[in-house]
């Protein structure tokens, strides 16, 4: 299995979502695991749960503080902990543009009503007021725009006759408490899915110039308009069980030394014979692409025609 997701929660109180993420994260196969509950509370009850279980707990008042500089302060812990994912779970703080950008597609949160309606605080009294028969709850990834990103998953709860804010919104806690594990635990599994590592590859390759894509054999490849291909993807390839990408080093010379350098992430791929070629893995866990990056480029060069090889990009 693949490393597992870090995920950060940040609480304001009670913390039972961040409960639930936690006692779901010990299950086995669970693809994320919680390094650290963080609190703009220092009582929040949520953090005691979390120091008793044994997770890093780290808070700090915001009272007094701009709300950049307690973003920053919180941004710092996240990396100390080597946080990889945010789940926002009752954190009753407005987060700065900066906070938001620097996780943006990274952070998610659990609003208790079926969004787009009733964004904001006071949710189960609006649902009580509109006479709505159906309510429930959802998970989505967090903008600029309070509770506006894009939804990931939801979960339906009747409102009873009888129904208070009170008697609703622990009906709604209820549901919260099992899709924010799953949806979560969907959400960090799919990033680290073969399609969407291609596709970030992908996106790498085909931004390199002149740069096109075809199928050969079965497997997206990367070609130069006018030159050759310089990029393969493998997913399985002859029932291996591997997910990389190929591209070209100077020769079997680099290549033996990567791979006697690094026999974990470089191997020699199948079918190509005495050449240059290396396989790069893509299935051990956290990928470097900047690394990734570098061998596009470097591949691209060895292959481009020599008006666009030389290039200064
Ligand atoms: C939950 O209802 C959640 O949807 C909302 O705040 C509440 C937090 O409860 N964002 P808890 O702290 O997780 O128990």
């Amino acid at each position: 299995m693949a490393e597992k997701a870090r995920l950060a929660v940040l609480i304001s109180g009670r913390g039972s979502n961040m409960a639930a993420l936690l006692y779901a994260a010990r299950l086995p196969e669970c693809p994320f695991e919680i390094v650290l509950v963080a609190s703009n509370v220092p009582d929040a009850a949520g953090l005691t749960l979390a120091a008793a279980e044994g997770v890093p707990t780290f808070t700090h008042d915001h009272r007094g503080m701009k709300r950049a500089d307690f973003d920053a302060l919180m941004d710092v812990e996240l990396s100390r902990a080597g946080a990889t994912h945010v789940a926002l779970a009752g954190y009753m703080r407005l987060l700065s543009d900066g906070f938001v950008e620097r996780w943006a597609g990274r952070m998610v949160n659990i609003h208790p009503s079926l969004l787009p309606a009733h964004k904001g605080l006071d949710v189960h009294e609006g649902v009580l007021a509109s006479r709505e028969t159906v309510t429930g709850c959802s998970v989505h990834l967090v903008t600029r725009e309070l509770d506006g990103g894009p939804i990931l998953g939801q979960v339906r709860v009747a409102v009873l006759p009888d129904d208070t804010p009170t008697t609703l919104a622990a009906r709604v806690l209820i549901a919260e408490h099992q899709l924010y594990p799953r949806v979560i635990g969907d959400w960090v599994a799919a990033e680290t899915s073969p399609d969407a590592i291609f596709a970030r590859v992908r996106d790498l390759a085909l931004a390199l110039p002149a740069a096109r894509e075809k199928l050969s054999h079965g497997s997206p490849s990367f070609f130069v308009e006018g030159g050759k291909f310089f990029a393969y993807l493998s997913a399985d390839h002859h029932g291996n069980g591997i997910t990389a990408l190929l591209v070209k080093a100077s020769g079997i010379e680099e290549q033996a030394s990567l791979i006697e350098r690094d026999p974990d992430l470089y191997f020699r791929p199948a079918y190509f014979g005495p050449s240059g070629w290396i396989g790069i893995r893509l299935d051990l866990g956290a990928i470097d692409w900047a690394h990734i990056d570098d061998w596009l480029t470097r591949s691209w060069r060895a292959s481009a025609p020599k008006r666009l090889a030389l290039l200064p990009f």
